[in-house]
């Protein structure tokens, strides 16, 4: 008894660690099917995933003299997931469509589909209850741990039941390796990404505008001030979105391109320069106090750079620090926003009888 009201309150503290529980999916109330999972590897790196909303609420890796941190934002406690207010979606995975799809509808084979509208007039990450809201099934694979989320023909508006399954697992090369694998029963859009919130001095650390980023795309998608794309590609080139070779976050944040107003400083999507289809880096993350460094590395053809703008103090996380504006930024691999409405883009469409596979890495070092 004791240990469950423990486990209701205190979801971190009973960590299972490895557990090979299955559990149902089940509504949101239902806490005792929610588990927290912990990998680790030979160097002590150490990941937490709980199957609330897929979601990473750890990743505890070494500075340059071994001494190690949590680099990515979150809760000690299945409550504040759950009750999070302005909904920052820590750690998630987000879907059935990760991002904007513009005032929540699409057509596909020629028929209409209206989405659960959740972010002004459009559609944001799955809608009221996208995929980070709800709880996943959970089962052991080697190094890691698997979970998966049926979602129901019609849920937040989308066609199709859905099977979702996302892997982490955890190399001793301090690499966490996410694959996605998806069908459906009848043709849907699907578009998922994983939206840890990283700061590499450690979680709760006032700002990211010191780290030094790079991004490998040579064009970004403009966004309306709704943060819809306009449709243009636009050169990165000239403007503060070029991030080919690696800068501070900072330095460009004060330029006045319309822009940076519009996604109150960088809230874009970069499309990748790829040499062929496959994992490639697409983003560079380094931390020169830490000296830590993050590659992402990525099958997907997109990546969105959220650099916490909506984040002003008012989370708590788990070291007891607010969470100030711009404290955590988001590198989100997947296909741009509102894809569905644009033919000329990579497709997001799946079909009965394809399958959705995407990986992205994240990679941790020190330099
Ligand atoms: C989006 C932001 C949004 C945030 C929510 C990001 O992926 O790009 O616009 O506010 O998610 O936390």
């Amino acid at each position: 008894m004791a240990t469950s009201l423990i486990r209701r309150l205190f979801l971190l503290v009973v960590t299972a660690i490895m557990t090979c529980c299955i559990a149902p999916a089940a509504e949101v109330s239902d806490f005792d099917s929610i588990n927290l999972y912990t990998l680790t590897n030979q160097n002590n790196m150490v990941v937490k995933i709980t199957n609330y909303g897929a979601t990473i609420t750890s990743i505890i890796v070494p500075d340059r003299n071994g001494d190690m941190a949590d680099v990515a934002l979150g809760y000690d406690n299945v409550e504040s997931y759950i009750n999070a207010a302005n909904r920052p979606y820590f750690g998630s995975v987000v879907g059935r469509y990760g991002n904007r799809i513009a005032q929540g509808q699409f057509t596909l084979d020629g028929k209409e589909y209206t989405l659960a509208t959740n972010d002004g007039e459009n559609h944001l990450h799955g809608g009221q209850m996208g995929f980070d809201k709800v709880v996943w099934d959970a089962e052991r694979v080697d190094n890691g741990v698997k979970m998966t989320y049926r979602a129901r023909d019609g849920e937040e508006g989308y066609p199709g039941n859905l099977t979702l399954s996302v892997s982490y697992t955890l190399t001793n090369e301090n690499a966490i390796v996410m694959h996605y694998e998806a069908t459906t029963d009848k043709p849907t859009v699907v578009n998922v990404t994983n939206h840890t919130y990283f700061n590499l001095a450690g979680e709760g650390e006032p700002t990211i505008n010191d780290h030094i980023l790079r991004i490998n795309a040579s064009k970004f998608t403009p966004v309306d001030s709704g943060l819809i794309p306009t449709g243009e590609l636009r050169d990165v080139a000239g403007t503060p979105f070029d991030f080919r070779a690696p800068k501070p976050i900072g330095r460009d944040l004060q330029s006045n391109d319309p822009q940076l107003q519009h996604g109150l400083g960088y809230d874009h999507n970069w499309v990748l320069d790829r040499e062929e289809a496959g994992l490639e880096l697409a983003a560079t993350l380094y931390e020169a106090h830490s000296g830590r460094v993050l590659d992402v590395l990525t099958t997907e053809p997109a990546i969105q750079f959220y650099g916490g703008n909506f984040l002003n103090g008012n989370l708590i996380g788990k070291s007891g620090k607010p969470y100030q504006h711009r404290s955590g930024l988001c590198l989100e691999t997947q296909h741009s926003p509102d894809s569905p409405n644009r033919p000329e883009w990579p497709s997001t469409t799946l079909r009965p009888g394809e399958k959705y596979e995407t990986t992205t890495v994240y990679r941790f070092g020190v330099k």
